[in-house]
Order: C-alpha cells, then structure tokens, then sequence
C-alpha cells in the first residue's frame, strides 16, 4: 500500500516527524515560558510505541522520518528506538533535530545506530546572549557538542537559526561563517507564533528572510539553489563554499503547496500541519487495539484526509495555535 499517503489535495506525504518527549533541558523564549510544565509518564507513548507507529508509516510509504523534542536526546533510551527505526528496510533516512546540549557525548552514538542528518539549533555565538535566549548557562556544552559532529562522517549537518530583530540579528554572518567553516548547511528561521510567550513581541522582532538573504549578500555572493533537503528551506549557493545557506519562511514565502510531511506528539496526536489544530489520537487506538496494523493503519489514512491546505500565522493576533513548539518538535 504504497500510495496510500496522499493527502486531499493531492501531496504525498512520505516525511513523518516524531517527537520523542516534550522535555527540554534549555527554555528558549520564542518556544516556552519559563515556568512551562511538562506532561505525566503517564500520558506519553513508550518507546515500543513509538517505534511501532514509526514502523507502520514505513510499510504505508514514509521515506524519510525525523526524530524531535523537545530535547528528543533526553529521553532515555532513545538510542535504541533511533536504531530500531533507522533499520527498517524502506526507510530511506532517519535524521534528528537538537538542541546540541548531549552531542559531545552521543555524536557518536547517533551516527553508529544510522542517524543520517542533523540539525542543530543555534541562535548564537556569544555565551552572554546564549543565557538570555535558552535561561541555560549552556553556550560551551553545545559548541563543544557541535565540534563533536563536525569530526564525523554524517551526511549532513544543519544549524538552525531562529532569527529575532534586535536581539540576533547582528551574527547573520558570523552563524553563517561558523556553520559554513565546519562544513555545515544553516537555515535562519523567520519565527512562529505557536503558544503564548511573554519574554518578546513576535511583531516587534519579526525579521524576514528576504532581509537575511539581502544582509548576507553583503558578504557572500548567492544564487538560489535547487538543493532539497525535503524541508521548507529554501537553500542558496555560496559562492566559494560546497556548504548551503537557506532560510525558512512561513511567513513571507509560504511553503504549504509543498507541504510533505505530517507529526506525530509524544501523546501519540498525529498532527495533520504544525500551524493548525486538526489531528488524531492514535494512542488510544494503540491501547485499544494493540498490534492490530490493520486499524492503526486505517487511521492513519483517515487522518490524511483532514490535513489542512495551509497554515496562517498573524503576527499581528494573539497566536491561534496554543501548543507550544516543543510539543510539536517544530
Ligand atoms: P530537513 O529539511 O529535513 O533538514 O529538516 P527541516 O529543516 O524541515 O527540520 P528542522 O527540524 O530542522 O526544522 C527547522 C524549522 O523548520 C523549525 O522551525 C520547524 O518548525 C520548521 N518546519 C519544519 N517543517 C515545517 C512545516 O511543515 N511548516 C512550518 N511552518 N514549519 C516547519
Ligand atoms: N518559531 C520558529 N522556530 C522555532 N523553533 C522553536 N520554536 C520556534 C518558533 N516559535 C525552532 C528551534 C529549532 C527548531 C526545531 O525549531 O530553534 O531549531
Ligand atoms: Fe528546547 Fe528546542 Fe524549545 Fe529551545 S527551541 S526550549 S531547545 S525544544
């Protein structure tokens, strides 16, 4: 049933995210409140769950799935359900998306279970601001675990580069000199409105990727590139460097007629687009009906049909999506 992941208007879905836990050891600003409350044992899927779902996406078509948090490498044992994935035959690439704060001492680890790609968030080259953005004192951790993955062979590595006017957007070049000197890609990311932050006003530090690409020619000279990492990033060419600088717009170039990929949270809500609420509990179908593929795959399908055609996100409103990004896992 290899076709069988199509959504309503007619785009094949064969990206899945998976976020492994909601928690997260930093409490970056754009993404939650500092006093934010993380859910109950309880409520989560298990590991064998997970891994199950992961599996079940695979035989219906998924090619590529991306492990999230949260922190997804704070849940414990996760490196075990990474290499259950990663060896399931039709997966083309299992590729995780970090925080950096474990990778000095599970870089390793991640490339020998068969993690593809990576991406790592970082917003910042100054420890001072580090502090300000993630209220973690964990600047030299992460760049010590970034040195780490750029001595190994992955495929790719991503950073990732939320930029906030007034607060970061000074360091486009030197985030993109520090990416591309250790044969990185970096994606700068206009930010989202999901959940209700109180640290900034996301109008007040919108800056669009037209702008980045603009203040990055000033150094670089650049032409849009047709790389596809299967993402929204829109990559350019630098000329001089075999590494891609790229931007993710939701607002100022809406990527959903693209759109490839669905989401499942660590509750088990597979969630049909990131900046809308439409979803489906597949962990009360997983308890009920434990081992039966055949439901869990109706499901699925089924949940297809309620995918969305388009985010729309307001800077201007009150964010319509609650959720905070570290239950989605971006
Ligand atoms: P690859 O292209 O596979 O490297 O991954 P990616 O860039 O899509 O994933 P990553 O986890 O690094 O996410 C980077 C940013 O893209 C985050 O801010 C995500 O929230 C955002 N993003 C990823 N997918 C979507 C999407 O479907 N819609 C929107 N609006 N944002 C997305
Ligand atoms: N808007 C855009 N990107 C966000 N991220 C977290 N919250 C937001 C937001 N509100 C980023 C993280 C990480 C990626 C998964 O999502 O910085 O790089
Ligand atoms: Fe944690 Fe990532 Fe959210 Fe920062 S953006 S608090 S690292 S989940």
């Amino acid at each position: 049933s290899t076709n069988a992941l199509i959504d309503p208007f007619g785009r094949r879905i064969d990206y899945l995210r998976i976020s492994v836990t909601d928690r997260c050891d930093f409490r970056c600003t754009y993404c939650m409140d500092e006093d934010v409350s993380f859910l109950a044992k309880e409520q989560i899927l298990s590991l064998e769950e997970i891994v199950y779902v992961a599996k079940t996406f695979i035989r219906m078509g998924t090619k590529r799935i991306r492990i999230t948090g949260g922190e997804p490498l704070v849940r414990k044992n996760v490196l075990w359900a990474l290499e259950q994935i990663a060896n399931t035959a039709g997966l083309e690439e299992l590729t995780i998306t970090t925080n950096g704060s474990q990778l000095k001492k599970m870089a390793h680890d991640l490339l020998n279970v068969g993690v593809a790609r990576i991406n790592i968030s970082l917003d910042t080259l100054k420890a001072d601001r580090f502090l300000a953005l993630t209220r973690k004192d964990k600047f030299h951790q992460v760049i010590e675990g970034i040195e780490a993955v750029a001595k190994l062979p992955f495929k790719r590595v991503k950073i990732n580069s939320v930029m906030l006017n007034n607060h970061n957007d000074d360091e486009l070049y030197d985030l993109a000199k520090f990416a591309l000197d250790r044969n990185m890609d970096i994606s700068f990311i206009e930010e989202m409105p999901l959940g209700v932050i109180t640290n900034h006003d996301r109008a007040e530090t919108y800056l669009s990727s037209d702008d980045v690409i603009k203040a990055l020619s000033e150094h670089y000279t650049l032409t849009p590139s047709t790389m596809q990492t299967g993402g929204p990033t829109r990559y350019y060419h630098v000329e001089g460097s075999s590494h891609k600088v790229g931007v993710i717009s939701p607002h100022s170039h809406n990527f959903c007629d693209t759109c490839n990929r669905v989401r499942m949270t660590v509750e088990g809500r597979l969630l049909l687009c990131l900046g809308n609420d439409h979803s489906k509990d597949l962990k009360s179908i997983l308890r009920q009906y434990p081992n039966d593929s055949d439901i869990l795959e109706k499901a699925i399908i089924e949940a297809l049909a309620l995918k969305p055609q388009q985010h729309h996100f307001n800077l201007e409103e009150a964010p319509q999506i609650l959720r905070f990004m570290s239950a989605t896992g971006g």
